[in-house]
């Protein structure tokens, strides 16, 4: 049986830690889409054409480590705003999303381009700053020397480019249901997560 949940919001509202858990809870697949652009964008910095990196992508692309880096990540979103990048994904998070035994993928448009027809949509958010804060947590866990203010002006620059591009841009989708993760701790938003999934479908 395919059964797809959509999980949609901007950098470092919970996205991934929350995905990973429903995934584990449903017995689902889980699909980490930001790694497909962050695996463009690394090609891109190494010198390939954003079109053809996408085109060309394949499963050892997504296990490069530097992928989470800062640099990474803007690269990523810049060439996200490309309509030929992101059509060149598509077939693949389709796939996924419609795999047998149920998928969950997170991302910026899954409820809204990717999977209009989920049968669960998440929005996950939180303020810039507690966003972050998070992501200054994580790089100081990793030793990278980055400065709090560094990281909130990345976390907004990207924001704004992922919300404001033409193709594909991140929103709520109309049936999506909002968790606001400002002042939940990991616990308390895997369990809103998991329960406004069960209250929109019944149990998957
Ligand atoms: O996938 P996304 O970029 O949206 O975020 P994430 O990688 O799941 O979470 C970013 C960081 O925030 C991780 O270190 C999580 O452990 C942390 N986090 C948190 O402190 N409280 C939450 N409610 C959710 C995530
Ligand atoms: O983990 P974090 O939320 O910081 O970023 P990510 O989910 O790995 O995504 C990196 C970038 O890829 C985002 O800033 C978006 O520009 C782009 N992206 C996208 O356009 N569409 C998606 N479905 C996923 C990511």
């Amino acid at each position: 049986m395919a059964f797809t949940i959509a999980i949609d919001g901007p950098a470092a509202a919970g996205k991934g830690t929350i995905s990973r858990a429903v995934a584990e809870h449903f017995g689902f697949a889980h699909l980490d889409t930001g790694l497909l652009y962050r695996a463009v964008g690394r090609k891109m910095l190494d010198g390939t054409a954003p079109i053809e990196a996408a085109q060309s992508l394949v499963a050892e692309d997504l296990e490069n480590p530097t992928l989470r880096s800062p640099e990474v990540a803007q690269a990523a979103s810049k060439v996200a705003v490309i309509p030929e990048v992101r059509a060149a994904l598509v077939d693949f998070q389709r796939a996924f999303a419609r795999r047998a035994g149920g998928a969950v993928l997170d991302g910026r448009d899954i409820g809204t381009v990717i999977c209009p027809e989920a049968e669960a949509k998440l929005f996950v958010t939180a303020s810039a700053e507690v966003r972050a804060r998070r992501r200054h947590l994580e790089l100081a866990e990793k030793d990278a020397d980055v400065d709090f203010d560094t990281v909130l002006a990345d976390v907004r620059e990207r924001d704004e480019r992922d919300m404001n591009r033409a193709d594909a841009p991140l929103k709520p989708a109309d049936d999506a249901v909002t968790i606001d993760t400002t002042d939940l701790d990991i616990d308390s938003a895997v369990r809103a997560a998991i329960n406004a999934i069960t209250a929109r479908k019944g149990t998957p």
